[in-house]
C-alpha cells in the first residue's frame, strides 16, 4: 500500500524540532512550492536565529585576488578554457591596500578569493598571511582559493589563515561529472573539505541553486550532506549563466528557492554562518535583504579594486562592479537598516 507522505507543515515542524529530516523529507520541502511552506520555514528560521545572532549581520570583505584559473568548471566565466575572460592578478601590495581600506571601513574579516592561480604558491601566500595578521591582528582571514594539497592547507593554516571556503558544488558525484571536465574529481573536492576540517579551519562548503541538470533530489542530497558534514559556514547562491560557457542559454536559479533553502539550512544548523550572496542580489534586486530576513546572517561586500571587479566575472550581470568599497559598505548598511538588521564591527566567528 502506498503511504501518504507527511504533510509539508508537519515536516517543517519536524525539521525545527530535530534539525534533520530524511532525504525524502528535504526533497518534499523543496518540491512544495506553496507560499505557506516558504513562509513557515522563514518564520521558524528567523525565530531560531534571534537568540543566537539577534539582528546582527556579519560583514566579510571580499578581495578577488586573481581571475587566472587553471580549472575548467563548465559553468564558470573565468574557467581556463574561456579565451575571452580578462585576466588579472593583484599584487600582495594591492591586496594589503584593499585590506587597509576595509579595516578603516569596519571590516574584521577578509576573504581572499580567486581562481586556482599557480602564481599563488604556498611561500607567497604564507608571506601575505603573516603580513595581514601582523598589520590587522584583530581580523580573521578566510581563504577561498580552491583545491590544494593537505600539506598546503596545513602551511596556510600555520601561517594564520582562520577559515576556508570551498563549496562542495554538489553532493551527487553524477551531477558533479556533468558540470566539470573529466580531469576534475568530486572525491578530491570532498577529501579537501575533510582535510580542512581536520586541520582546524572554520570550514565553509556550499552549492549553486538551479544549476544545469540539477534536480530536487540532488538539492536534497546537498542538504543531507550539510547536515552530516556540519560545516561552520555554508555559501549557497543561484546559478547565473555566463555568456562564454556552454550553459549560456540556461535559466538562472530561482531567488525564491534559494531563500527557502537558506531557511532550511538555518533550521538544520541554527549556529551556522550563512551568507546572503552577491549572486542572490544579482537575480533579485532585494534578494540579499530577503535572504537575511529568512535566515542568513552574513553579507560579503566587495573590497576589490574597482578596476578589476568586472574582470572577476563568474557569471553575467554581477552587481556592485562599479562601486567603491565605501559605497558598497554604506549601501548594504542602509539596505539592512530598512529591514531592522545592523552590521557589526566584529570578526564574526561562528557561535559556540
Ligand atoms: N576557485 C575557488 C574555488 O573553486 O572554490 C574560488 C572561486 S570559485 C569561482 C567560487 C564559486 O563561484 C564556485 O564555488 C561556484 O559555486 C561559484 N560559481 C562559479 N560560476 C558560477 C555561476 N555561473 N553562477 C553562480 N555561481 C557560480
Ligand atoms: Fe555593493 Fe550595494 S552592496 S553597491
Amino acid at each position: 500500500m502506498k503511504r501518504t507522505p507527511p504533510d509539508t507543515l508537519a515536516l517543517v515542524d519536524q525539521l525545527a524540532d530535530h534539525h534533520c529530516l530524511p532525504l525524502e523529507g528535504y526533497q518534499q520541502l523543496i518540491e512544495d512550492t506553496s507560499e505557506l511552506a516558504a513562509s513557515s520555514l522563514a518564520k521558524l528560521a528567523d525565530q531560531v536565529r534571534r537568540p543566537i545572532y539577534g539582528n546582527k549581520v556579519y560583514l566579510r570583505g571580499l578581495i578577488e585576488i586573481s581571475s587566472i584559473c587553471s580549472r575548467n568548471c563548465l559553468y564558470c566565466g573565468i574557467r581556463c578554457g574561456n579565451p575571452n575572460a580578462e585576466r588579472y592578478r593583484l599584487t600582495p601590495e594591492e591586496i594589503l591596500a584593499c585590506a587597509e581600506e576595509g579595516h578603516a571601513l569596519g571590516f574584521r574579516t577578509f576573504v581572499l578569493q580567486g581562481g586556482e592561480d599557480p602564481w599563488f604558491i604556498d611561500e607567497r601566500l604564507e608571506a601575505l598571511l603573516h603580513t595581514l595578521k601582523r598589520r590587522f591582528p584583530d581580523c580573521a582571514v578566510t581563504l577561498s582559493l580552491g583545491e590544494r594539497s593537505r600539506e598546503s592547507y596545513q602551511r596556510l593554516y600555520d601561517a594564520g589563515a582562520d577559515r576556508y571556503l570551498l563549496r562542495h558544488e554538489t553532493a551527487d558525484p553524477a551531477l558533479y561529472a556533468k558540470l566539470h571536465p573529466p580531469e576534475m574529481s568530486w572525491e578530491n573536492r570532498m577529501q579537501c573539505l575533510r582535510d580542512l576540517k581536520d586541520i582546524g579551519y572554520q570550514v565553509g562548503c556550499g552549492f549553486m541553486v538551479g544549476a544545469p541538470y540539477q534536480t530536487a533530489r540532488q538539492l536534497a542530497m546537498d542538504l543531507k550532506f550539510v547536515e552530516q558534514f556540519h560545516p561552520d559556514m555554508c555559501g549557497i547562491g543561484p546559478f547565473v549563466p555566463h555568456h562564454d560557457t556552454v550553459f549560456r542559454d540556461q535559466p538562472a536559479g530561482g531567488a525564491a528557492l534559494t531563500i527557502k533553502l537558506l531557511s532550511i539550512l538555518r533550521l538544520i544548523h541554527p549556529k551556522m554562518l550563512l551568507p546572503a550572496t552577491t549572486a542572490l542580489g544579482t537575480i533579485d534586486p532585494h534578494g540579499r535583504e530577503k535572504g537575511i530576513l529568512t535566515g542568513a546572517n552574513v553579507v560579503m561586500p566587495n573590497l576589490s579594486p574597482v578596476g578589476v571587479r568586472r574582470k572577476y566575472s563568474l557569471y553575467d550581470n554581477k552587481i556592485c562592479t562599479g562601486d567603491e568599497s565605501a559605497q558598497c559598505r554604506a549601501c548594504l548598511e542602509a539596505r539592512l537598516r530598512t529591514i531592522g538588521f545592523e552590521t557589526v564591527v566584529d570578526r564574526g566567528d561562528v557561535a559556540k
